[in-house]
């Protein structure tokens, strides 16, 4: 029998301020390396033209270095996979460029990959062959194997610093939204609520690590109704959280000092309650119960927790945290699914700030 041959793709991550490229060999990642660009901590907050600058002096090291740890020459790849968009215009047209000058290089195929799509289609990165510590951990905790991935159709929520969406998956190409924020995204909730209390940027994890020691019931903040059972609104938390601490410091000028465990565990409780919440009515309306998560905000300790805990039925995906935040593995996971059924850029789809989960 002929052997089946393998499938080597590079994969560029520039939607916002990571530069990413990984090498995958078919499904399995062989390198994924990320270069973060702390210089937005200061101002608290991305600032696109420091991240595409940032980009344009990484892209070439990590590439480099992406190749390196995957002990691949670039001679051997079949395809360069890269993140169409949504993101930052100037960030993604420093992964787009690069991809296209090195595809037309060496001569081989480019995949265009939305974003969206990508931190979705992580849970099909095969972690199977390459056992690492955190999806030894979901094991351990039980309602996953790591070795399983979800079928289709599946609800995944997507949430992270630009995007909150309830999307049915019902193929590797077939997207449905069916709830999205109508104002700021969950991951923007976590971090103007910790700028709020004067944490640094990006303040989710800063939230997550202190309200680990505090109490989640301290502080009741309220749910916001939407028009749509499945849409999200944080802006109105956000505003409850202002106002909660202004009134708080008025009395106490040192109230945040004083209670931050549990000033940061009742918002991270508000904040996935609201999450958990959209899920039951999206098990209920749709009849669907396995349920994936994705985007940097399933980094967090509660929802990863309360998921794992499997206490509403529910068959749950949570992806190792290596794939939560913008990785190019991800990339690579849809550049390799999109070259094996001939999804090939032949018509040079370039970078695009909007697009939609859809697209
Ligand atoms: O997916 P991502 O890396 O970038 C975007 O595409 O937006 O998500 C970044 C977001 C930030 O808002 C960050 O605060 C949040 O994910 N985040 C967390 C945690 N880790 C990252 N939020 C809450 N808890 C965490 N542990
Ligand atoms: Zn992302």
């Amino acid at each position: 029998m002929k052997e089946k041959k393998d499938i080597y793709i590079l994969a560029i991550e520039s939607s916002c301020d990571d530069t990413s490229a990984a090498v995958m060999k078919n499904d399995i990642v062989l390198s994924n390396i990320v270069a973060n660009q702390e210089i937005h901590q200061k101002y608290g907050g991305v600032v696109p033209e420091l991240a595409s600058r940032a980009h344009q002096q990484n892209i070439v090291p990590v590439v480099q270095q992406a190749l390196k740890q995957a002990n691949i020459d670039k001679s051997k790849l079949d395809a360069i996979a890269f993140t169409r968009g949504p993101g930052l215009m100037g960030s993604l047209l420093v992964g787009t460029s690069f991809a296209t000058s090195m595809a037309q290089a060496l001569d081989i195929p480019l995949i265009d990959v939305n974003h969206m799509q990508a931190h979705i289609l992580a849970h099909f990165i095969n972690k199977n062959q390459e056992p690492r510590a955190e999806s030894k951990e979901i094991l351990a905790n039980g309602s996953d194997k790591a070795t399983n991935k979800p079928i289709f159709p599946f609800i995944c929520l997507t949430i992270s610093g630009g995007h909150t969406q309830i999307v049915k998956v019902s193929s590797y190409f077939n997207f449905e939204v069916l709830g999205e924020t109508l104002d700021d995204a969950v991951g923007e909730a976590f971090d103007k609520s910790a700028k709020i209390l004067g944490l640094q940027y990006p303040g989710g994890p800063l939230i997550d690590k202190f309200a680990k020691k505090g109490n989640p019931n301290a502080y009741p903040f309220p749910k916001p109704r939407t028009k749509n059972k499945l849409d999200f609104s944080f802006s109105g938390f956000k505003t409850a959280v202002l106002r909660f601490i202004q009134n708080n410091m008025k009395e106490n000028p040192k109230f945040i000092e004083e209670n931050l465990p549990d000033i940061c565990a009742s918002i991270q409780n508000g904040i996935v309650s609201i999450l958990i919440d959209k899920l039951k009515t999206t098990v209920k309306e749709t009849g669907i119960n396995q349920i994936a998560i994705a985007g940097g905000v399933s980094a967090n300790s509660e929802i990863r927790k309360r998921l794992t805990e499997n206490r509403y039925g529910w068959k749950t995906f949570i992806p190792p945290f290596e794939y939560t935040t913008d990785n190019a593995a991800m990339i690579g996971i849809v550049g390799y699914l999109k070259f094996k059924n001939g999804f090939v850029n032949d018509n040079q789809k370039l970078a695009t700030s909007r697009l939609k989960v859809s697209d």
